[in-house]
């Protein structure tokens, strides 16, 4: 089966990493990938990396905003790209195509208008509040040809509300991680404690993502300003950089933050590393902070690396966390909850090493890259997947279950 994987940006986060593990393993001898996305970032030579044919198109230019002028020039874009990916659909015949967000997926749902390519939209997003909102979820149900893949329940439950002939369309297929990535490693862990001086410094404690107000790193600082009041001898790296939009402001105002608020010596910006897993097993706790998370790689990437995780309670972090069994989780945007969940924590080491072995079983368990390889082809091959081990508790919408795509590619 001929699958051509796009993906609108060039940038690597979260969806993008999904996307080169699942190149990486992919079973060649059943299905034959060609890779489409913008030249500019790293994703185009990571993809060339992993042996699988890349071409290239413009990058598409496109979010949510209020603003005339802007969404004009936005459908300018789209416009372009859905133009140049149809020429490539008519000569490569794929017979799927893995749109990889959203937006790649309206793109390649415009793009094979009057052709009978099958199209999955892997949902790694969740819709804000907005009037085309609803056009985007319209298009996708008009359209028979199309199926879509979720993170997570929140994401399927979010992009298919309560309409029914949506909601039988997506199957949630929760992410995985290449736990070989993530293997405890004393050596690593010591050097990244050495690299970063900090000595008898504990506890020490980290947010790892790249640096977008979603993701909440600003109000984390603050929240360790009271943190420090408590337990001196604290520190919290923040690891990650900007990566799209105007980020890189929010990278100033972070280090603004903490000079102002006279902590600029124990929050320590360490920008991207390549060392994700060393870092993780430096940190006696991983705290994820954000306001809203589709999936939330990151904490799955923390158990693995055998480090506690604090996350709210939202979105993917209820689906992969029990709370006090597997990881620790306060409710959202509570700054006083946060600061004594982080004290109870870093204070009790009993606690930290009970949670962290119970999410490594959590992530061995149930969260494995062959368990997710063996769903999603049985998503692309339309056959129905058995139960899967991460969707054992039930809902609403299809889990685990896959849909059967034959049957759509006839309608
Ligand atoms: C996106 C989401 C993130 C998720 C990732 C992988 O980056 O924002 O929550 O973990 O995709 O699905």
């Amino acid at each position: 089966m001929k699958i051509l994987f796009y993906n609108h940006t060039g940038q690597v986060s979260g969806a993008e990493r999904v996307l080169l593990m699942i190149l990486a393993r992919l079973d060649h001898r059943r299905f034959d990938p060609v890779v489409i996305c913008p030249e500019e970032g790293p994703l185009l030579s990571m993809a060339t990396s992993l042996g699988v044919p890349v071409q290239s198109l413009p990058g598409l230019d496109a979010r949510f905003t209020w603003r005339v002028d802007r969404l004009l020039r936005y459908l300018r874009s789209f416009f372009l790209v859905i133009r140049q990916l149809r020429r490539k659909v008519i000569q490569i015949k794929p017979d799927l195509i893995h749109a990889n967000s959203i937006r790649a997926g309206l793109v390649a749902t415009a793009a094979t208008l009057g052709l009978e390519t099958r199209v999955v939209w892997h949902l790694h997003d969740i819709l804000p509040r907005h009037p085309l909102s609803t056009g985007v979820r319209v298009l996708a149900f008009l359209c028979a040809r199309t199926r879509m893949i979720a993170v997570s329940r929140a994401v399927a439950e979010n992009f298919g509300g309560a309409r029914a002939g949506l909601k039988n369309r997506i199957t949630v297929i929760l992410n995985a991680i290449d736990l070989e990535r993530f293997q405890s490693n004393q050596i690593a862990r010591q050097q990244v404690l050495d690299e970063l001086n900090l000595g008898e410094r504990h506890p020490v404690i980290g947010i790892v993502g790249q640096l977008t107000p979603r993701k909440g790193q600003l109000e984390l600082i603050r929240a360790f300003a009271k943190v420090l009041a408590e337990s001196p001898k604290a520190v919290l790296l923040v690891a990650g950089a900007p990566l799209f939009n105007r980020d890189h402001e929010y990278e100033q105002l972070l280090r603004d933050t903490s000079r102002k608020l006279g902590i600029s010596e124990q929050v320590r910006l360490l920008g991207a590393r390549d060392d994700v897993g060393a870092v993780m097993q430096a940190l006696d706790l991983l705290v994820v902070n954000s306001a809203a998370e589709p999936f939330g790689l990151v904490a799955l990437e923390g158990m693995a690396s055998g480090t506690p995780v604090l996350a709210p309670a939202l979105d993917g972090f209820v689906e992969m966390i029990e709370h006090g069994v597997d990881g620790w989780l306060v409710t959202p945007g509570n700054e006083a909850e946060l600061v004594a969940a982080i004290l109870e924590l870093s204070r009790s080491s009993e606690l930290r090493a009970r949670l962290a072995q119970a999410g490594k079983k959590t992530v061995a368990t149930r969260f494995l890259l062959d368990r997710y390889m063996s769903e999603l082809e049985s998503a692309y091959e339309g056959r129905g997947a058995s139960k899967s081990k991460a969707n054992a508790t039930e809902s609403t919408i299809k889990s685990g279950e896959t849909t059967k795509f034959v049957e759509l590619a006839e309608q």
